[in-house]
């Protein structure tokens, strides 16, 4: 099984690759997360990259590209794009590698998300700097550690309002399109985003089993 999870900003891609990672040991790949981790690294790419996506715009699909194939080539588990494909020149560059490497794309997941809901999901996230969890808190008195494992918790640097607004822009311009790309691949299927966490992992196991 290999699965492209779309959606917008704050749809749950991070939160559903959770668990779909743990009820089928899949690797999940987040493209944000590899560049949040390139940033931490303090290095001169990282400052490049942090200029970019803290502004909510996107890293060039050659970045991303070169940084994604030795960890496609690194796992023989089942993967997860979660972030990846974000323009339909990324969609083509995954099917190439995915037919270079013998393996096969299975399904692509769009979480659908009403626009209203986008700005206060992100502006409430908070992750855990040791387990990584993904939370949402009430932004009046937030949290200061982790309810799961206690560790610190953290904003990331492109959840403020304005950023979050203009990923959004830059999602409906670079992105949406690529569900174009795959609506009749016989892959592509939707799920409502704007249910309970495990209503939204219920649906996605649902369609997971149908299209085979
Ligand atoms: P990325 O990290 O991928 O960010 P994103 O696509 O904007 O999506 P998010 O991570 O913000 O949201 P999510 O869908 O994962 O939602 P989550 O589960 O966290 O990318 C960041 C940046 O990196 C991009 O802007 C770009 O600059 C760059 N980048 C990344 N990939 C790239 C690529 N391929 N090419 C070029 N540039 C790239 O949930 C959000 C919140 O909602 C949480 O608080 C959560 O607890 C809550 N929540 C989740 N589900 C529910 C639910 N069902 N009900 C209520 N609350 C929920
Ligand atoms: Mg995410």
């Amino acid at each position: 099984m290999n699965i492209v999870l779309m959606g917008c900003p704050g749809a749950g891609k991070g939160t559903q690759s959770a668990k779909l990672q743990q009820k089928f040991d899949l690797q999940h790949i987040s493209t944000g997360e590899v560049l949040r981790k390139e940033i931490a690294s303090g290095s001169e790419l990282g400052k490049q990259i942090a200029g970019i996506i803290n502004n909510g715009n996107l890293v060039p699909d050659e970045m991303i590209a070169s940084m994604l194939e030795n960890k496609v080539k690194n796992t023989e588990k089942g993967i997860i794009f979660d972030g990846f494909p974000r323009t339909v020149a990324q969609a083509r560059v995954l099917d190439e590698m995915m037919k270079r490497l013998g393996r096969d794309l299975t399904h692509v997941v769009m979480i659908d998300l009403p626009e209203g809901e986008v700005i206060n999901r992100i502006c409430s996230r908070r992750q855990c700097k040791k387990c990584g969890a993904i939370l949402h808190v009430d932004i009046k008195a937030p949290l200061a550690n982790c309810p799961v494992c206690e560790g610190e918790l953290y904003t990331r640097a492109d959840d403020t309002p304005q950023s979050a607004k203009h990923r959004l822009e830059v999602y409906h311009r670079d992105t949406l399109p690529v569900k174009n790309y795959y609506l009749n691949s016989g892959k592509y299927v939707e799920v409502k985003g704007d249910q309970t966490p495990e209503q939204v992992f219920e649906d996605i196991v649902k369609v997971l089993e149908k299209v085979k």
